[in-house]
């Protein structure tokens, strides 16, 4: 196997403050999209309350976490799996279930072909159209699923992100259930990211799909509790799925910091419904913003963050250098597949950190068009 090309994400704002000279406290960061209020204050109390666990090994059942989550979900405790982040479990999921060939539709998250490629396998893309503002092709997708006979079977896993970054577009629960029959039919695997779906709670299938043996749904505490650098993910699925992903993890993958924090944010209710309100709003506030810029064209998103392209002429990655230089980061989406060169996306922030934005961006374009 060749050496794996290093994906490049957002939220690398020590990287950014290194280039910059800069503090990382001085940089305002659109590149990662992360509940711009924070995580909860109760998350701050849990974690001065917790100091006594730091000389122990972290519990490697995360047992009060995984059980709060159940209890959320209405699930079994035996069928959630805990992550050092989502990607832990990302980046085990083809070995843990032995998955070969993996369909994607892009553009999507770059890792989950940099984990196929990890593990030696075989990526199939499929590509949302932009004209028709890069929604998931659900027919496609269910006739090549339709396609794979029990004989002749040549795909073995379709991961979907849903809303998918980094276009925020989001299908309807259905369709991810009429998926999931047939990918169960056939003994295809369906894996369904939901890091951004507390944005759009009704498009989620987690309420529906645990109790399927060949759907495993992805979820974290990273975007919405506001957790990134604490690194808490999780996995619904079949108990025997979870059984097959915990063998392909090492022991205390979450560490007792995340375990206490994720708790204390999950039991948080007040601030999770304040989060959602405000991002709610937010976002429509700085779309309207955002589209009144000359030549900007934006798509629709369900998640905590917008995807647009900026006006012909403009490249991404001019446009992300101009405002790193200003100290804000936004995330050039120019590389990913299936997206363009004018393709960025930016974060839902607070209101005086997306007007900061808008004014820079305006001043940008008018600079360059006049
Ligand atoms: C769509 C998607 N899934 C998963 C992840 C990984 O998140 P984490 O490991 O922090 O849970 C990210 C991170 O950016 C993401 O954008």
């Amino acid at each position: 196997m060749g050496a794996v090309k290093k994906s490049v994400h957002g939220g690398d704002v020590h990287a950014a403050a290194r280039e910059l000279g800069r503090d990382v406290s001085t940089l305002i960061d659109f590149s990662a999209s992360i509940n711009p209020l924070g995580p909860s204050p109760n998350v701050w109390r849990a974690i001065a309350g917790a100091r006594h666990l730091i000389p122990h090994y972290p519990d490697p059942e995360c047992w009060e976490l995984r059980h709060a989550l159940a209890d959320q979900w209405r699930v079994e405790p035996a069928r959630v799996a805990m992550g050092n982040g989502s990607i832990e479990l990302i980046h085990a999921i083809p070995r843990a279930l032995k998955i070969d060939h993996l369909v994607l539709v892009q553009p999507t998250f770059s890792e989950y072909a940099a984990a196929m490629a990890r593990a030696g396998g075989r990526v199939t893309t499929l590509c949302a159209d932009r004209d028709d503002q890069y929604a998931l092709p659900i027919d496609r997708l269910c006739q090549m699923l339709e396609r794979q006979t029990k004989g002749s079977r040549t795909i073995d896993g379709m991961l979907l992100c849903n809303p998918n970054s980094p276009t925020g577009q989001a299908c309807e629960a259905a369709d991810i259930l009429m998926l999931a029959r047939i990918a169960q039919r056939r003994g295809i695997w369906l894996i369904v990211d939901e890091t951004f779906a507390d944005y759009c709670s009704e498009r989620s299938i987690l309420p529906l799909a645990s109790s399927w043996s060949r759907v495993v749904v992805l979820r974290s505490l990273t975007k919405f509790y506001g957790l990134p650098g604490l690194r808490v993910g999780y996995a619904v699925a079949a108990p025997a799925v979870v059984q097959r992903l915990r063998s392909a993890l090492p022991p205390w993958s979450v560490n007792a910091m995340g375990q206490v924090a994720a708790l204390a944010a999950l039991r948080d209710m007040a601030h999770a419904k304040r989060s959602l309100r405000f991002v709610l709003k937010e976002r429509t506030r700085l779309s309207n913003a955002l589209a009144r810029l000359p030549g900007c064209e934006l798509f629709p998103s369900c998640a905590n963050f917008i995807f647009m392209e900026l006006p012909p002429g403009w490249s991404a990655s001019k446009m992300t250098e101009q405002m790193r230089r200003e100290g804000l980061l936004i995330r050039d989406c120019a590389s990913v597949p299936g997206a363009n060169r004018r393709s960025i996306r930016v974060a839902v922030r607070s209101r005086e950190d997306n007007d900061r934005l808008v004014n820079s961006f305006s001043r940008a374009l008018r600079e360059k068009w006049t």
